[in-house]
């Protein structure tokens, strides 16, 4: 396949960017879309070009590092996978792709593609997560019951792999289906419950400090979203709300 690229280059935070075409050929339609991006970077390398910096690690649909906006759409083209997981076929010979970082307030652009997601990991540690003393034995998971439709849509909202295609997409930069998710999983779940409104109290609080805006229903978020996640999780994480400012 021969293809022509248009790529977001930024040399950094401070820098203004701007779209760089680039010409490549000889593509396999069966390469992953990082795969023909590594080609370009090869070729960019060979001629002393600065390769095009952009995210991954897993390569296969797991950490969530590889958020690209494709022709428009976060992680492009395909429905319910990640970048890494695009391939080439998706496309035709002689087609114009149009690659762009994540943008969103909350997301500097580190350079090209590569955008910062801390924010992230900032509302995560404000409150995603459960303190249980793990001294001693184990107890047995079957000790504690738990009803099968909870079970199922606790770990359904686990899957969130915190890429932020949902902000990327969403008109108003709003980070509310990746937070409800992680509220989520927890509040489904009795070993969720002793730190549930503290917990869903300083995510919120957390997520709009890091200047995310809010949502207002349009749903693209979970249309967008590699693993499906539900925009459930955000009516989810609003009751959870609610519940805490009452129990104050
Ligand atoms: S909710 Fe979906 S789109 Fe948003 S961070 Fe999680 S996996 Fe990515
Ligand atoms: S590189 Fe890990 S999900 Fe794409």
């Amino acid at each position: 396949m021969k293809l022509t690229l248009k790529i977001w280059r930024q040399k950094n935070f401070d820098t203004k960017g701007s779209i760089v075409n680039y010409e490549i050929d000889n593509i396999s339609p069966d390469m992953s879309f990082l795969e023909m991006l590594d080609v370009l970077n090869a070729d960019l390398i060979l001629r002393d070009e600065d390769p095009v910096s952009f995210d991954h690690d897993c390569r296969e649909g797991i950490c969530g590092s590889c958020s690209l906006f494709i022709n428009g759409q976060a992680h492009g083209p395909d429905r319910r996978i990640t970048t890494c997981q695009l391939h080439m076929r998706k496309f035709k010979d002689g087609d114009t792709i149009y690659i762009e970082p994540f943008r969103a307030k909350a997301f500097p652009v580190i350079k090209d593609l590569v955008v910062d997601r801390s924010a992230f990991d900032r509302i995560q540690q404000s409150g995603g997560y459960i303190s249980i003393n793990t001294s001693g034995n184990t107890q047995d998971a079957n000790s504690i019951p738990i009803n099968k439709d909870d079970a199922d849509d606790a770990f359904d909202a686990a899957t969130c792999i915190g890429c932020g295609a949902c902000v990327a997409t969403c008109k108003n930069s709003s980070a509310m289906l990746f937070v409800g998710a992680k509220v989520s999983q927890y509040s489904l779940l009795p070993q969720g419950q002793t730190e549930a409104s503290r917990r869903v109290t300083n995510m919120v609080n957390q997520m709009d400090l890091e200047g995310f805006g809010n949502c207002s229903n349009t749903g693209a978020c979970e249309v967008e979203c590699p693993k499906g996640i539900s925009l459930d999780n955000i009516a989810r994480m609003n009751r959870e709300l609610i519940r805490a400012s009452i129990n104050k």
